[in-house]
């Protein structure tokens, strides 16, 4: 097929805690390439992957040393002080309270004593603050230090969403009924539900309806290929799997405003397109508390004045193992080395030649997940 020839990458990471990935491909003849910095330093401190920002939903600062959630340009005075103690996580470093807010670097990044070194599982995973900005942030003490910090939510720019009401935008919101979260550290809930059936649409955005951010973790939308005789809009508690709806159509992760088509395709639902999706969602409840509850979902913005192309998804990763028949038993061992960094390639090979990189992650982390979008190079035989 002419079209497989020319395609947008969309590349996301795990949401399996393994060397797994997922890859979407969306169908459209351009090249585009956004670049995402990449920060080598976060293996150096403990909890570099797991610093939250201070003032956004389930955001993660990345580029901890920097003035920029996503690293690059100015440093804080936590990556002027790295630097200065050699780019490695010294006691002297670890005992001083860069930010000047009266905890310790050390204490703010989970290795209270100091006693941490690269590899290793720091003494605590949870309760991370920032070391390089002080807080609370509207505090006297920090207000002057902390003008480079900023609190508005991350826009969500989807051209989709300004076409005019007369070119027929609509949206609904597919959330769960408020349902209680258990006092387990991680739990997934899934609901079928119907998507609209008066008419022949393209689905070209999503974005997250959030209820409650203490426990989100993460937020998968599937379009289902086997008929479904459950009752919809049932929430109940699910595993990791797709069960009948294998096409995955929309994700939301921490720190994501939403998703946005390229303007030439669409997900194709209504009556010629799914019927039936299922939201899955992961909640995280580190405390264990048996207070929370939560109603949150995804909404969808989907349009009968339809792309050029229907989108379609290739997941690559490693999503099952096979045991041989026969076994009573059959032991699979996966090792990953104190040293070892998670990694992540896609390469895009064609009748045995080597055409380029469609990804490459040099480091994986499940909680702050990256996205890239692509289109590839058209194909010239
Ligand atoms: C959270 O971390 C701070 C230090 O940054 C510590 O004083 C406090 O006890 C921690 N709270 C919990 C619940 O671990
Ligand atoms: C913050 O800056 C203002 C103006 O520069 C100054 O007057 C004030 O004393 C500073 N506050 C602190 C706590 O440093
Ligand atoms: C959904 O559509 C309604 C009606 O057109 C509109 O008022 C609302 O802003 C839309 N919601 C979102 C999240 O875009
Ligand atoms: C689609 O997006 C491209 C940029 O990626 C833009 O040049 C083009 O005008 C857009 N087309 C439509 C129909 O909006
Ligand atoms: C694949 O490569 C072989 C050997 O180089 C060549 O003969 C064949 O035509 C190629 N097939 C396609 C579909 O390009």
């Amino acid at each position: 097929m002419n079209v497989l020839e020319r395609q947008i990458i969309q590349q996301l990471n795990p949401y399996i805690k393994t060397y797994f990935s997922a890859v979407l491909l969306y169908f459209v003849p351009f090249y585009l390439s956004l670049v995402q910095s990449f920060q080598p330093y976060q293996t150096s401190i403990p909890n570099g992957y797991n610093v939250p920002h201070p003032c956004k939903l389930n955001y993660m600062w990345r580029g901890v040393g920097h003035q920029v959630p996503k690293g690059g340009g100015e440093r804080n005075q936590f990556g002027i002080d790295f630097s200065n103690a050699g780019k490695s996580w010294t006691v002297d470093f670890c005992q001083k309270d860069s930010d000047g807010d009266g905890k310790t670097n050390g204490e703010e990044l989970g290795d209270p004593q100091c006693k941490w070194k690269v590899g290793e599982l720091p003494e605590r995973t949870t309760n991370i603050t920032h070391p390089g900005i002080c807080e609370p942030l509207d505090s006297e003490q920090c207000m002057n230090e902390t003008q480079f910090v900023s609190c508005d939510s991350k826009q969500f720019l989807c051209d989709a969403l300004h076409e005019p009401a007369i070119r027929g935008m609509k949206n609904t919101t597919i959330k769960f009924p408020e349902i209680k979260i258990l006092n387990e550290e991680t739990q997934y809930y899934c609901m079928y539900f119907n998507f609209p059936m008066d008419g022949d649409y393209h689905m070209v955005a999503n974005q997250p309806f959030i209820d409650n951010k203490n426990v989100l973790h993460h937020i998968l939308l599937f379009g289902c290929d086997q008929p479904v005789t459950e009752e919809p809009n049932k929430p109940w508690r699910c595993g990791m799997g797709s069960y009948k709806c294998f096409s995955l159509l929309g994700i939301w992760a921490v720190g994501m405003a939403g998703e946005c088509m390229h303007n030439l395709t669409g997900f194709r639902i209504g009556y010629r397109g799914y019927t039936t999706g299922m939201i899955q969602v992961h909640y995280n409840n580190p405390d264990k508390r048996d207070d929370f509850t939560d109603s949150s979902g995804l909404t969808i913005h989907y349009t009968p004045n339809r792309r050029q192309y229907d989108s379609r998804v290739l997941m690559l990763g490693q999503m099952y193992l096979e045991i041989p028949n026969g076994k009573n038993e059959y032991q699979v061992i996966g090792e990953c080395t104190p040293e070892c960094r998670r990694q992540m390639k896609v390469e895009h090979i064609r009748n045995g030649t080597f055409l380029e990189d469609i990804a490459v992650d040099e480091v994986y982390s499940y909680d702050s997940p990256v996205q890239h979008q692509y289109v590839l190079k058209p194909y010239i035989p």
